[in-house]
């Protein structure tokens, strides 16, 4: 047994992670009487739900009529019918209690006259299955994310929920296919933690590093996705890298989608607003792949704005003072931040930025991880949510203020299953050493690694290559390069070097673990995208344009057991869960 003590605890339910979805599972599971922990490599209200800025989607009908199936066909569409129907139904349906819930639970929503929450228009929502914009945002000035946080935060507290800060997760348990909890790594007093618990819930978020530019904070390493991969468990759908139109040029620091729900604009170097010409419908507000793609044909074609011609212009001058003070305090200051710019007097440079992860963690709608052997299956033991799953409501491409829903209304669902299916502290199984000692024999590895390649190096040039080979268009020629570039880097594993052998705050070794996490994930995402030979939602296909229903209508799963990847497919759920809703069938899109 290796030379490490090995504190254990033991807990009927350990959550990974405690961003939105983590916290709203915790919250979920300790209210149902489950002895809950939920680990955090950050403190909890730094997780990246805190920089979410627009809002939260539901159907309220706070703003004018509004129906959950009018919510569902949007998301069926923006998925570009990639999403699994039956968990977009259950999450267009739930998204209204869940979001009474948060309001509720303290969030602090901004109002309308008359005290509602107040709701504002964002991209591919519209009433009436297509046929005009609707108002179902629900925002808290433009910093909503952080204000779930925050309260999501204090009701864990409240509940009795028990937090381990700063504890870097290195693996999961698993025995006999069945996950039994998971090693972690104090990083505050260099101690290793076994926890034994009946579940597992992963929701450690998106893996948005493994790009140059990216509205991610540094924490979005995917670390649980990692962890499954290690597991010998596929991950889902990993080509679908969704670009958020509005990233500030050069920094990559986010302007809300909000901006352009409140009346904003983007122009090019002719002054003109070219999105009518794209999405003569939609326009600013059409899907953010739409608007993505067609940001970038700008610039290919020569119509960007600055020195270098490769951005364009968001324009909020002409909005109401009032507004912009009111409803986009947090983007009034970032844009004077990071591009010394008043918005009140001159447009933002804004450029397509890596902003979120379709791709994740299989799971069906009640959170449970799948895997596919012959056919689909659950992982006893395992469920994931947030970012880091693929449940798959947002198929190809996410549409903006679904992401906050999906975190609360499928944490809320994980602690609902969790419930039914454990009997609190119901005694744990044994699992032997065999587990702890391939996990400990790793980080000993890594820790004690004496090559020539700094991980500085090797994620730089991982990060390079996924810009410019795994880009907003991708094609034959690009991917393949791609595949060999990041093998490339992968193989520089082999000869890596962490200079810090301590145990305490050592960040050289945790970037290290995180770059391990990182690039298997981009291993298994260029891949992906390699292998589909159509154009859907994000995934732009300059070399098969068009979508192909009848090959591809199928989630990707990739395997990789760290040199070799598989890839197989399995069928998009086409089935609702009630008969209040009918199967949406593929349709051609307009915007
Ligand atoms: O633009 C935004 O405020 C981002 C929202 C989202 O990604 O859902």
């Amino acid at each position: 047994m290796s030379s490490y003590k090995i504190i254990d605890h033991e807990y009927d339910v350990v959550v990974l992670g405690a961003g939105g979805s983590g916290l709203r599972a915790a919250v979920g599971l300790s209210e149902a009487g489950l002895k809950t922990a939920c680990i955090s490599k950050v403190f909890p209200t730094r997780s990246h739900t805190s920089a979410a800025q627009g809002g939260i989607s539901a159907a309220l009908g706070n703003m004018g009529e509004d129906d959950w199936r009018w919510h569902m066909y949007d998301t069926v569409k923006g998925a570009d019918w990639l999403g699994d129907q039956d968990s977009i139904e259950y999450l267009c349906k739930e998204a209204p209690k869940a979001v009474i819930e948060l309001e509720k639970y303290g969030v602090p929503f901004s109002r309308t006259d008359d005290g509602k929450i107040y709701q504002r228009p964002f991209g591919g929502m519209t009433k009436n299955y297509g046929n005009g914009i609707v108002q179902r945002t629900c925002a808290a000035a433009d910093r909503t994310g952080h204000a779930i946080l925050h309260t999501l935060y204090g009701q864990a507290l409240k509940h009795n929920t028990e937090f381990f800060i700063e504890y870097f997760a290195l693996d999961l348990l698993m025995k006999n296919g069945e996950c039994k909890g998971l090693i972690a790594w104090n990083l505050n007093d260099g101690t290793i933690h076994r926890f034994r618990s009946h579940t597992v819930i992963i929701a450690t978020g998106g893996y948005g590093k493994v790009y140059y530019s990216a509205t991610s904070a540094h924490t979005c390493t995917g670390d649980g996705n990692a962890m499954v991969l290690r597991a010998g468990l596929p991950l889902q759908d990993m080509e679908f890298v969704q670009f958020h139109p509005t990233g500030i040029y050069g920094h990559g620091t986010l302007i809300t989608e909000g901006a352009r729900g409140e009346g904003g604009y983007l122009t090019n170097s002719k002054g003109e607003r070219f999105m009518e010409r794209y999405a003569p419908k939609a326009k600013d507000l059409a899907s953010r792949d739409v608007v993505s793609r067609s940001m970038s044909i700008e610039i290919n074609e020569g119509r960007g704005v600055g020195k270098d011609g490769d951005h364009v212009h968001l324009n909020l001058s002409h909005l109401d003072k009032e507004i912009i003070e009111s409803r986009l305090p947090g983007i009034t200051d970032a844009a004077r931040l990071f591009a010394d710019v008043d918005i009140t007097k001159e447009p933002i440079p804004v450029v397509p930025t890596v902003h979120y992860n379709m791709g994740g963690i299989p799971t069906n709608y009640k959170a449970e991880v799948l895997t596919v052997n012959g056919s689909e299956k659950t992982v006893p033991g395992l469920m994931a949510i947030g970012e880091a799953a693929c449940v798959s409501v947002h198929g190809a491409n996410r549409l903006g203020s679904n992401s906050l829903i999906d975190l609360v209304v499928f944490g809320r669902a994980a602690a609902k299953r969790a419930a039914e299916l454990i009997k609190p502290g119901a005694p744990h199984e044994e699992i032997g050493d065999l587990e702890t000692q391939k996990c400990l024999d790793r980080f000993d590895k890594l820790r004690n690694a004496k090559g020539e390649n700094s991980t500085a190096e090797l994620r730089l040039s991982m990060q390079k290559t996924m810009q410019s080979k795994c880009a907003v268009f991708r094609t034959e020629k690009t991917l393949k390069e791609g595949v060999e570039e990041i093998k490339k880097t992968y193989d520089g594993m082999n000869s890596i070097s962490v200079k810090d052998k301590s145990l305490v705050f050592n960040t050289d070794l945790v970037e290290t673990l995180e770059f391990d996490n990182l690039i298997r994930q981009a291993v298994v995402t260029v891949d992906s995208a390699y292998n589909r030979k159509e154009s859907r939602g994000a995934h732009a296909r300059e070399d098969y344009p068009k979508r192909n229903d009848e090959q591809f209508m199928q989630h990707t799963l990739s395997w990789c057991d760290g040199k070799n990847t598989k890839i197989t497919y399995r069928p998009v759920h086409k089935s609702t869960l009630t008969n209040e809703v009918q199967y949406f069938p593929p349709q051609e899109r307009v915007y």
